[in-house]
């Protein structure tokens, strides 16, 4: 189509092909955004979706090709400029480009830094080789072969991905033990009802979990044979997988002066303090609209909506970003599901009867509703992404949030205080 010809002509370059980066090449399309996009990642591969990979692609019931994002034809009939398999490793904000590992400069008129974020490595304890981490497609290859009728599995890490990991693993007939280092599982997000109803779940599947609780040592290398507790007991092991978290990829930005304080910072516009670089998804510290804190948010939902919400202002459509931020895990046949972000420690109430296996957890900041977890009770979620946020969230009636026969909807319209 006669579009100038990427790396001579300056266009949008986006660096990261997460899905927070590809969703923002793939939205500047949509919105006939003239100039060049590129695209550059660090994996070889072709954009593909995270998400399934501690789910369905470890079972076995989603293969590689179900994981790509779009199919490879894509990108080069939308004129979207992959550079794969190679890292930026400098930002040069005066002649307005970056430099690659290979050598290669790629000017740009806008920058967006959508880098996201890599796993947290286990402090003070020598890791073999043969112990796992999950965030790659090459690294859930690597974990689903091991994951045998009969292997003993230890994760280290009671977040999302280590019991989305059990649960597979177990589907698979793997036995599974969990060590974290708190005193309930998944707290970083959930609620301590809903923590507590997951653990009673994974328990019933067999998983062994084991709290309040951290490793010495591992015993083995590229075979990794059993794992010592600082309580001095003993686990077995043929295949350890580490979990516990991530930290955003920040440094390119710190080293070309950009502000960091735990994220990339940026403003409601998602902008840096460089207008011509924007920082997104995982990576990205911006600031949340209704507590007015600055946070980061590891979602699909935050990397697609602000991708979108860039791609809206380079193509003349700029309005702040303020999405309701929502969340979801899959774990054996539970569908969790989470609308908004709570504080730790504040008030909760229970809506229907864990027992049933279908119920929400309504969280406060004060007197605002900040955050809905679901399990089974998709219309509760919904509504809870329409509520959040709003000012009916700060004058709802517990009565009435506590009884699951007043569908949530309702108080969306006619909150009663
Ligand atoms: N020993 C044991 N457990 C630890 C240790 C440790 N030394 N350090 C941290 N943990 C625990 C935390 O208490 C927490 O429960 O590891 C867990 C990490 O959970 P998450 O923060 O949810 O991170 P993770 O499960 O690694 O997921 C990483 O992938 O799916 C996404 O949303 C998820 O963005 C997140 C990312």
């Amino acid at each position: 189509m006669g579009r100038p010809h990427p790396g001579v002509d300056r266009g949008v370059v986006i660096v990261g092909s997460g899905m927070a980066g590809a969703q923002t090449a793939m939205a500047l399309r949509r919105r006939k955004y003239p100039g060049t996009v590129t695209l550059v990642g660090a994996e070889a591969e072709l954009p593909y979706q995270r998400p399934p990979l501690s789910k369905e692609y470890l079972k076995g019931s989603l293969e590689d090709g179900g994981l790509l994002l779009r199919p490879a034809q894509f990108w080069a009939e939308h004129e979207i400029e992959l550079v794969a398999d190679v890292e930026a490793v400098r930002i040069d904000r005066m002649a307005q480009h970056i430099t690659l590992s290979d050598g290669r400069k790629l000017p740009y008129a806008h920058l967006v830094l959508a880098l996201g974020a890599e796993n947290r490595s286990l402090p003070g304890v020598p890791v073999p080789r043969g112990v796992l981490g999950l965030r790659t497609i090459g690294d859930a290859r690597a974990l689903r072969a091991r994951l045998q009728h009969g292997r003993e599995l230890v994760i280290v890490g009671g977040g999302f991905i280590g019991m989305e990991v059990a649960a597979a693993a177990r589907e698979r007939g793997a036995r599974v033990t969990i060590i974290e280092a708190m005193d309930r599982i998944m707290a970083r997000v959930l609620s301590e009802e809903m923590s507590q109803y997951f653990s009673d779940r994974h328990r019933e599947q067999g998983v062994q979990i084991l709290t309040a609780c951290e490793v010495a040592r591992f015993s083995g290398d590229r075979h990794v044979t059993g794992v010592e507790l600082a309580d001095g007991s003993q686990l077995p092991a043929d295949t350890v997988l580490i979990g516990i978290g991530v930290s955003p990829n920040t440094e390119l930005a710190d080293a070309c002066g950009l502000e960091v304080a735990g994220g990339i910072v940026v403003g409601a516009d998602l902008l840096t303090a460089d207008r011509c670089i924007s920082a997104i998804g995982d990576c990205a510290l911006f600031p949340d609209p209704v507590s007015g804190a600055s946070h980061r948010l590891e979602s699909i939902q935050n990397a697609t909506d602000q991708a979108q919400q860039v791609a809206k202002r380079l193509t003349g459509d700029g309005a702040g970003y303020d999405a309701v931020p929502w969340f979801w895990s899959n774990q054996y046949d539970l569908k969790l599901q989470i609308a908004g972000v709570a504080p730790s420690g504040g008030q909760s109430l229970v809506r229907g009867d864990p027992a049933q296996g279908s119920f929400s957890v309504c969280r406060f900041d004060g007197d605002r509703l900040a955050a809905i977890e679901s399990v089974n009770r998709p219309a509760d979620h919904i509504a809870a992404r329409k509520l959040i946020g709003t000012e009916a969230a700060r004058r709802l009636s517990r009565d009435q949030l506590a009884d699951p026969t007043v569908p949530l909807r309702s108080l969306v319209l006619s909150p009663v205080a």
